[in-house]
């Protein structure tokens, strides 16, 4: 039963009446294309993941990368899909190395990288990366791609890659023993010690005799570190057989 003036009462419901009707329209024509689009434009997630790159005698990249499977460019090679349907490797396109590095080195301007698409010998529907930040491979120093620590089985275009995980490509990987992978404190008080750890991110194994922060690391792979001054203290733990490290960073407060 209604006791509002029926003048009032009929134009609200004519008012609902008409936002119902679009709402529901609305749910169904965006129903509609979700249903309509998935099955032509499936498409995996972009991934926000973090990009490294070890050089020669440095780190040419370092942050997180948001990235997506796209079409890449490169001097030598042209324009190529790199979505991780390379070679058919994957069915659904996605995120993958490759892009990351694309998207780390574009949007972010901080280096290039070259390569050519499916050169002579390689018949995988992919870049062969021979430089990255003007560091090119040699007759005997290749770049290498891990994810999360662990070689690619596939080319960086093929391999797709999800939320969280680390991408790192590194100079002269193949002819070395380790892959250092860092860690230590958030925070540490001037003058007072703290403990940095250094293993093998590929096995987990402890490193000793790894440099960081001034300090050689024990057979534990710890090294023993005390900061003189405050702020923000980025460490990389290196070894002459290994890749260096990712950067632990410590406020000092
Ligand atoms: C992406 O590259 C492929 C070649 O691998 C090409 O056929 C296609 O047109 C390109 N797409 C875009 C949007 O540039």
């Amino acid at each position: 039963m209604d006791l509002h003036p029926s003048s009032s009462t009929s134009s609200d419901l004519g008012l609902r009446r008409k936002m119902l009707v679009f709402l529901i329209a609305l749910l169904a024509s965006s129903a509609l294309s979700i249903a309509g689009a998935s099955p032509t434009t499936n498409k995996k997630l972009p991934a926000l993941v973090k990009l490294r790159v070890e050089g020669d005698v440095d780190t040419i990249f370092e942050a997180p990368v948001l990235t997506q499977g796209h079409n890449v460019t490169t001097a030598q090679g042209g324009t190529h899909h790199c979505d991780g349907t390379n070679f058919g490797v994957n069915p659904t396109p996605g995120p993958t190395c490759t892009s990351a590095l694309d998207d780390g080195s574009l949007h972010q301007r901080r280096f290039i990288w070259d390569g050519p698409f499916d050169p002579p010998d390689f018949n995988f529907d992919d870049y062969l990366i021979t430089s990255i930040g003007g560091v090119a491979q040699t007759d005997t120093q290749f770049w290498g791609i891990l994810l999360d620590f662990q070689f690619t089985p596939v080319g960086g275009c093929q391999q797709q890659v999800t939320h969280g995980q680390e991408v790192l490509f590194a100079f002269d990987a193949f002819s070395k023993n380790f892959f250092l992978k860092a860690s230590g404190p958030v925070v540490a008080k001037v003058g007072k010690p703290v403990v940095v750890t250094v293993i093998d991110g590929t096995t987990g194994v402890a490193i000793e005799g790894a440099s960081i922060g001034g300090v050689l690391t024990d057979a534990n792979g710890h090294a023993s570190l005390t900061f003189g001054t405050v702020g923000l203290k980025k460490l990389k733990a290196t070894r002459s057989d290994s890749i260096r490290s990712n950067a632990v960073e410590i406020l000092v407060v």
